[in-house]
């Protein structure tokens, strides 16, 4: 018998081994375990953990998927996408965003998270810095660190943005070593949105320091209150230049599950990002692909629709939160997420964001994510994708919950 007793840690690498589980999923798994439980009693966890919208993919969008697998189109494709697709992603970017940009400058792949990888990738060698905005989307940080990358976070102000003072204050004192920042506008976790100056006062700062931007902006539509959203690549050429723009078709058009996300950059970038979709991934889904066609394409209504009902919850929670006490929360206008402070809830029991999730899961049956996973533990995230209905429910329940703290 051979003496086969390898220790786990020495064996994999230490990149996966300090990374981190999604909290999101984490908590869901939970959820799940708790929700077995109530089932037989006639209940169930009501669930502000996950963003994913809850529509259905539009039936135009469906039905051009089942034609492309019907005309056997479900072989390999480039590796950066159709050239269909690629056409509708710059037509896309021209009409909505007022950004040019050819053929070669595009980029599809598998879902935005993908894409943010591969670009992270293509950029970062071991030790460079990348600007994460606190609070940030979880991926961001745990995506740099695979790449061997440092990520370094800035401060908020009192409004859930960049404080400018911080970011400046940051780049100081780690000046060369930065390559990237990323930005999220509409935002998750906050549902902050960026006017066009606060975007050209941190353009300028990019630019006088040569840092890349990676403007991720999967939720554009997804925005209340008649504010509108401004893509940074938009604001000049030289930031057109300097910008990578993420987007993808999965919250627009409630296609988290077909994975298609897309990005626009110089050409000399996408070059060299196609080399490792080519050596990694191939290609994206190709059924999906022409879906993603259909989506750009065609009939958008269904966006407006879904937009307005987001809007109608994202005033319910904000009017229900406003009124529990111990919770303050700034009015989001944008994506579907609410990110109040619960800090001044907190006792013996509850010391941070991770125990308020906690014990909210257990005791009151509400699944939310702890500001913790996002770099702020006085906070936690609700995602309002849900029913009008779940979202009253949710509310009674985390009312009575903090009522009894
Ligand atoms: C800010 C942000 N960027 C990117 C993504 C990933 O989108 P996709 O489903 O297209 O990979 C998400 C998904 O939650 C997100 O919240």
């Amino acid at each position: 018998m051979s003496d086969f007793n390898l220790n786990m840690n020495d064996l994999l690498s230490k990149k996966v081994l300090m990374l981190e589980e999604s909290p999101t999923f984490a908590l869901e798994k939970k959820a799940d375990e708790i929700d077995m439980q109530l089932k037989k009693e006639g209940n169930s966890v009501i669930r502000f953990g996950i963003g994913q919208p809850d529509f259905n993919t539009p039936i135009n969008i469906k039905d051009a998927a089942k034609r492309a697998i019907d005309e056997n189109k479900t072989r390999y494709t480039s590796s950066t996408g159709i050239i269909e697709l690629k056409k509708a992603i710059v037509n896309k970017f021209n009409n909505e965003n007022n950004i040019k940009y050819d053929i070669e400058n595009v980029f599809a792949g598998n879902g935005a998270k993908q894409v943010l990888d591969v670009i992270i990738r293509t950029f970062i060698n071991t030790g460079d810095i990348v600007i994460i905005p606190k609070p940030y989307w979880v991926s961001y940080t745990q995506q740099v660190l695979l790449s061997e990358g440092k990520p370094v976070t800035v401060n908020f102000n009192s409004d859930l943005k960049i404080d400018i003072n911080d970011l400046n204050e940051v780049i100081k004192v780690n000046k060369n070593k930065i390559k990237l920042l990323i930005l999220n506008s509409p935002n998750n976790p906050t549902g902050a949105v960026y006017s066009k100056k606060e975007l050209e006062d941190i353009g300028d700062i990019c630019l006088k320091n040569n840092i890349y931007i990676i403007s991720d902006e999967v939720y554009e539509h997804f925005i209340y209150d008649n504010i509108k959203h401004f893509s940074i690549a938009s604001l000049s050429d030289e930031l057109k230049k300097l910008t990578i723009t993420v987007n993808a078709v999965s919250k627009t058009y409630a296609m988290t599950g077909w994975r298609i996300g897309y990005c626009a950059a110089d050409k000399d970038i996408i070059k060299q990002m196609a080399k490792i979709q080519d050596q990694s991934a191939s290609n994206p889904c190709t059924p999906a692909q022409w879906a993603a066609v259909e989506a750009l394409n065609g009939n958008q209504d269904s966006v407006e629709i879904m937009r307005k009902e987001y809007e109608k919850r994202r005033d319910y929670i904000y009017k229900r939160l406003s009124n529990i006490g111990g919770i303050s929360c700034n009015l989001p206008h944008g994506a579907f997420y609410v990110f109040p402070d619960i800090s001044a809830l907190f006792n013996d029991k509850i010391k941070n964001s991770f125990n308020f999730a906690e014990q909210l899961l257990e005791k009151a049956k509400v699944a939310v994510v702890p500001g913790g996973a996002f770099g702020d533990d006085n906070y936690i995230r609700i995602s309002y994708a849900t029913t009008i209905e779940k979202i009253e429910e949710g509310m009674n329940r985390l009312e009575k919950f903090c009522k009894e703290l």
